[in-house]
């Protein structure tokens, strides 16, 4: 039966799959590429816009999940164990993420804005790891939330 509460499941459903989706198409697919493909410079400029692109998505994806998130809740009606579990990972996903992208995606931005720097590769390897701390964090929230309604967390 389509409800709005279905809905807006939906909706938290899907800013999911864009946040994961595209930190993992970025970290496995696109940077591997890149790397091989393209020349130091030309990769830097690639490199720059995937980076302001992607923040703005996944920051995005970040606030609809929030928002739908506490939608939910209310339709829930209850705050189960599992339910703060999920919320603690969340606020450490929110943290990360903003670091990830606020802090050390601006930092690469403002350093490749004259070209390759040698410092930018330790500061992308950085971004890397802590993008996957967030993608691994993702993975650990769906599988609580899968467990909200239908894993007895409510009984
Ligand atoms: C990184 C952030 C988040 C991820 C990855 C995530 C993931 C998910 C997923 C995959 C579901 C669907 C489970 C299912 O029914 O099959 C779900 C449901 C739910 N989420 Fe989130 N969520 C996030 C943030 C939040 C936040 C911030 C809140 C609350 C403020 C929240 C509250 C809920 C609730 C209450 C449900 C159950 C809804 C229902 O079945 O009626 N989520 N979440």
């Amino acid at each position: 039966m389509l409800t709005a509460r279905i809905a807006v499941l939906f909706v938290h459903v899907t800013a999911v799959i864009v946040a994961l989706g595209g930190s993992l198409f970025s970290t496995f697919a696109l940077a591997p590429i890149l790397a091989e493909e393209l020349e130091p410079a030309a990769r830097i400029r690639v490199l720059r816009r995937v980076i302001r692109r992607l923040g703005a998505i996944v920051l995005t994806a970040l606030g609809v999940l929030l928002l739908t998130g506490i939608v939910n809740v209310v339709y829930l009606g209850a705050i189960p164990a599992a339910l703060i579990v999920k919320l603690v990972l969340v606020a450490a996903v929110f943290v990360l993420a903003l670091y990830q992208y606020g802090n050390l995606g601006a930092e690469i931005w403002r350093l490749s804005a004259a070209g390759p720097n040698p410092e930018l590769l330790a500061l992308q390897a950085r971004f890397r790891r802590v993008g996957l701390m967030v993608g691994g964090l993702v993975l650990a929230i769906v599988y609580i939330s899968l467990g909200l309604t239908r894993g007895g967390a409510l009984r």
